[in-house]
C-alpha cells in the first residue's frame, strides 16, 4: 500500500517524482526515497515523510531526466533508512521500488546469500534486485529478460520499476496482485501506483495487468509484455475523473474506500499465511512463541476501541477452538485496576495504529509482571510492535479513515488464524473441522465482495432512519461484538446515539427503552443460538420495536418478523463477524453522509489516541 512514482522523458525528473509522491502520501508513508539516473544513479532515501526527504536532498545532486522513487508502507522490516526504498543492488547498477509483499523472500534470500550478495536491508523487496542482478549476469541477459526470469521465481504480489545504470533510457516495471498505471505524455511517460501523480500531465493511461511487464524506453512506443514473453497491445484509456477523487480512488470518503478494499485486505491479512490444499495455518510472527501461548493457562486480550471489539470475537474463537481461558480487557481500565498477572499469562494487545497510548501502557504493565506479550497491529514498526515479545501484522495498509474499518476484519482474520493454528497443534479440535474452516475462511474475501452488494439497500434503510435518535444493536455469541461494534461505528461518524447489547440482555433492562421509534438492529446469522434470537425478536416487536435484521441468504424465518432484511452470504458460524459487519460499516457510513457529517475526520476524534 506504498507509493510509486517514475518518470522518463526531456523535463529533470526530480521536480516530478517528488510532487508525485506527496500526491502517493495518503497511501501511507513511513520512509520515502529517490534514485535518479544520469550517468551515475543518485539515490537518496530516508525515514519519515516524504517533505523529509524533499528536505534531505535540497543540497544534493538530483539532476537527471529518468529516474524512480517510492513512499513506504512497511510489510517486512522496520521504517527507518536502510529499509527505505529504492534498494541498490550490489554493483549499484540496477535500483528497484516495489509496492507488496513477496511471500518466499527468505528462501530467495539464503539462496542469494550463498552466493555472495550482500544484503543493506531486511526487507523482502531487496531480494527483488539481486535476483534480478544475478540472473542479468549468470544467463547473459537484457534487463527486461532478466526481470522475466526473476518474476517467475518469485511468489506474492508486486509492483516494480527498475533502472540500470548501463541502460539510462529504460524503466522496466511489472505488477502482480499490487496497482501500477502507465501515463502516456507526449515524449514522456509516467508510471505510479495510481493515476494522481500522472492526471496533471496526461489522461491518457494504461493499467497494467497482473503479470504484465512494461518496456518503457525514451522517446518510443511503450511495449508490454507477459513474464511468459507474450506480447500484450497496450490500451490507452482516458482518465475522467478529478485529482481529488482520484485520492480516494473515486470513492467519495476514504472510509468508503476502506470498507470497499476489505476483500483484498482480508486477502492480503491471509496470504502467506492460510494453505488450504496442504491444510497448514502458519502466522510466522508468533512461531517462536507458539508453544508458551498454546500451553497458556489464561490468555488476556487488551485494547480499546473497534480493537477490543475484535478481541471479544478473538475470546469467542480462542476458547471455541483451542480450549484455552480468555479475558478481554480494555487497556485504559486494565492499566489502573491492579489486575492480578502470573508469569505464565500471555497477553495478546490488539492496536491498528500501534500508538494508543492506554494498550502501551496495559502492555509495560503486563510485562513488568513477566507475562508474555503478542502485539497484532497493522502499523510495522510503530511503538506497540517494538514493545512485544513477539506478534503478527495485519497488513491491511494504511487505514486513513478514523472510524476502523477494514482494520477490524483484518484483526478478527488473525485472531481466526490465530486460533486455528493454535487448535490445530493442540489436537482441540477434529481435523475435520479444521479443514471445513479453513476451506470456508479461503473464501471470505469473494464472499465479503458478494456481501459488499447489499449497498443499494443499505442506502434505502438509511434513508429511513437517518433522523433517529436512538438506536439498538444485538447480537449472541459470536456476534454479541459485532453489535457492539456496529453500535461504536454508528455512535462516532453520525452522532446517534446507540448502544450494543448481548440480545438475551434486553429482558434485564434495556427492553425498556422499546418503542415504535426505536430501530432495533438484530445480527441474526446464528446457526447455534437461532431460535433464541428469533425470541428476543419477537420481545422486541412485543413492544412496537422496529427490526433492522442482519441475516444469512436464503433465511425465512426472520423475514417473516422483521420489519428490514439484509442478508448476507452464508458461511461457518465461526467465520459470521467478518461477513455481518459490513452491512453495519455501510449503514453508519450512509446514515453520516445522509446528516452532512465529517466522515473521514469525525468531531471530537482522532485516529491514533496517543494520549491518555
Ligand atoms: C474505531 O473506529 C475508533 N477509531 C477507535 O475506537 C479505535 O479503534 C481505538 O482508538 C483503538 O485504536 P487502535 O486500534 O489504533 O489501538
Ligand atoms: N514489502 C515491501 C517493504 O516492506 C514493500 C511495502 C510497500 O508496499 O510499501 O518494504
Amino acid at each position: 500500500m506504498c507509493g510509486i512514482v517514475a518518470y522518463v522523458g526531456p523535463n529533470q525528473a526530480y521536480p516530478i517524482l517528488i510532487k508525485g509522491l506527496y500526491r502517493l502520501e495518503y497511501r501511507g508513508y513511513d520512509s520515502a526515497g529517490i534514485a535518479i539516473l544520469d550517468k551515475d544513479i543518485k539515490l537518496y532515501k530516508t525515514k519519515g515523510k516524504v517533505a523529509d526527504l524533499d528536505n534531505f536532498v535540497k543540497d544534493k545532486d538530483v539532476t537527471g531526466t529518468i529516474g524512480i522513487a517510492h513512499t513506504r508502507w512497511a510489510t517486512h522490516g522496520e521504517p527507518n533508512n536502510a529499509n527505505a526504498h529504492p534498494h541498490f543492488s550490489n554493483s549499484k547498477k540496477l535500483a528497484i521500488i516495489h509496492n507488496g509483499i513477496i511471500e518466499n523472500y527468505s528462501t530467495l534470500r539464503e539462496e542469494l546469500i550463498t552466493r555472495g550478495y550482500i544484503f543493506c536491508s531486511n526487507t523482502d523487496t531487496e531480494v527483488l534486485v539481486h535476483l534480478i542482478e544475478d540472473i542479468q549476469i549468470h544467463e547473459n541477459v537484457n534487463l527486461m529478460e532478466a526481470v522475466q526470469l526473476a518474476l517467475n521465481q518469485v511468489i506474492g504480489a508486486y509492483a516494480i520499476v527498475i533502472i540500470s545504470k548501463d541502460d539510462p533510457d529504460l524503466l522496466i516495471a511489472a505488477r502482480k496482485g499490487s496497482p501500477l498505471v502507465i501515463g502516456i505524455g507526449e515524449n514522456e511517460t509516467f508510471v505510479a501506483s495510481d493515476a494522481t501523480p500522472i492526471v496533471e500531465y496526461t489522461r491518457n493511461v494504461v493499467y497494467l495487468d497482473d503479470e504484465e511487464i512494461a518496456i518503457i524506453r525514451r522517446n518510443q512506443e511503450l511495449k508490454i509484455k507477459t513474464i511468459k514473453n507474450i506480447d500484450k497491445t497496450p490500451y490507452i484509456h482516458k482518465l475522467e475523473i478529478n485529482l481529488s477523487a482520484l485520492e480516494k480512488g473515486g470513492f467519495d470518503h476514504f472510509m468508503l474506500k476502506e470498507i470497499y478494499e476489505q476483500p483484498r485486505s482480508i486477502g492480503d491479512c491471509m496470504r502467506g499465511r492460510l494453505n488450504v490444499e496442504k491444510g497448514i495455518v502458519s502466522l510466522g510472527g508468533i512461531l517462536d512463541y507458539i508453544e508458551k501461548i498454546k500451553n497458556a493457562n489464561r490468555i488476556i486480550i487488551i485494547a480499546c476501541g473497534t480493537s477490543w471489539h475484535a478481541g471479544l470475537v478473538g475470546e469467542y474463537l480462542f476458547e471455541e477452538l483451542a480450549r484455552i481461558p480468555v479475558e478481554v480487557e480494555y487497556a485504559s481500565e486494565f492499566r489502573y485496576r491492579n489486575p492480578v498477572i502470573y508469569e505464565d499469562d500471555v497477553v495478546i494487545a490488539i492496536s491498528q495504529s500501534g500508538e494508543t497510548a492506554d494498550t502501551l501502557a496495559a502492555i509495560e504493565l503486563a510485562k513488568s509482571k513477566g507475562a508474555t506479550i503478542i502485539g497484532i497491529c497493522n502499523v510495522v514498526g510503530s511503538s506497540i510492535p517494538r514493545a512485544t515479545h513477539a506478534g503478527t501484522y495485519t497488513h491491511a495498509g494504511p487505514e486513513i479513515g478514523v472510524a476502523s474499518t477494514k482494520a477490524f476484519t483484518a484483526q478478527v482474520t488473525i485472531l481466526t488464524l490465530m486460533a486455528l493454528m493454535l487448535a490445530d497443534k493442540k489436537g482441540s479440535i477434529s481435523k475435520s473441522r479444521f479443514h471445513q474452516i479453513i476451506n470456508e475462511l479461503e473464501k471470505i474475501p469473494s464472499k465479503v465482495e458478494e456481501t459488499l452488494k447489499v449497498n443499494d439497500e443499505i442506502i434505502r434503510i438509511a434513508k429511513i432512519f437517518k433522523d433517529s435518535r436512538n438506536f439498538l444493536y444485538l447480537g449472541r455469541g459470536l456476534n454479541f461484538p459485532v453489535a457492539l461494534e456496529g453500535a461504536l461505528k454508528l455512535k462516532e461518524i453520525s452522532y446517534i446515539h446507540a448502544e450494543g447489547y448481548p440480545a438475551a440482555e434486553m429482558k434485564h433492562g434495556p427492553i425498556a427503552l422499546i418503542d415504535e421509534k426505536m430501530p432495533v438492529v438484530v445480527i441474526a446469522t446464528n446457526q447455534g443460538v437461532y431460535e433464541k434470537i428469533i425470541s428476543n425478536i419477537e420481545e422486541v416487536k412485543a413492544r412496537k420495536g422496529i427490526i433492522i435484521a442482519i441475516v444469512t441468504e436464503g433465511d425465512k424465518s426472520v423475514r417473516n418478523i422483521a420489519d428490514y432484511v439484509i442478508e448476507v452470504p452464508d458461511t461457518d458460524e465461526l467465520l459470521a463477524p467478518l461477513l455481518a459487519t459490513i452491512p453495519l460499516q455501510l449503514l453508519s457510513y450512509h446514515i453520516a453522509v445522509m446528516r452532512g457529517c465529517s466522515i473521514d475526520q469525525p468531531r471530537n476524534l482522532a485516529k491514533s489516541v496517543t494520549v491518555e
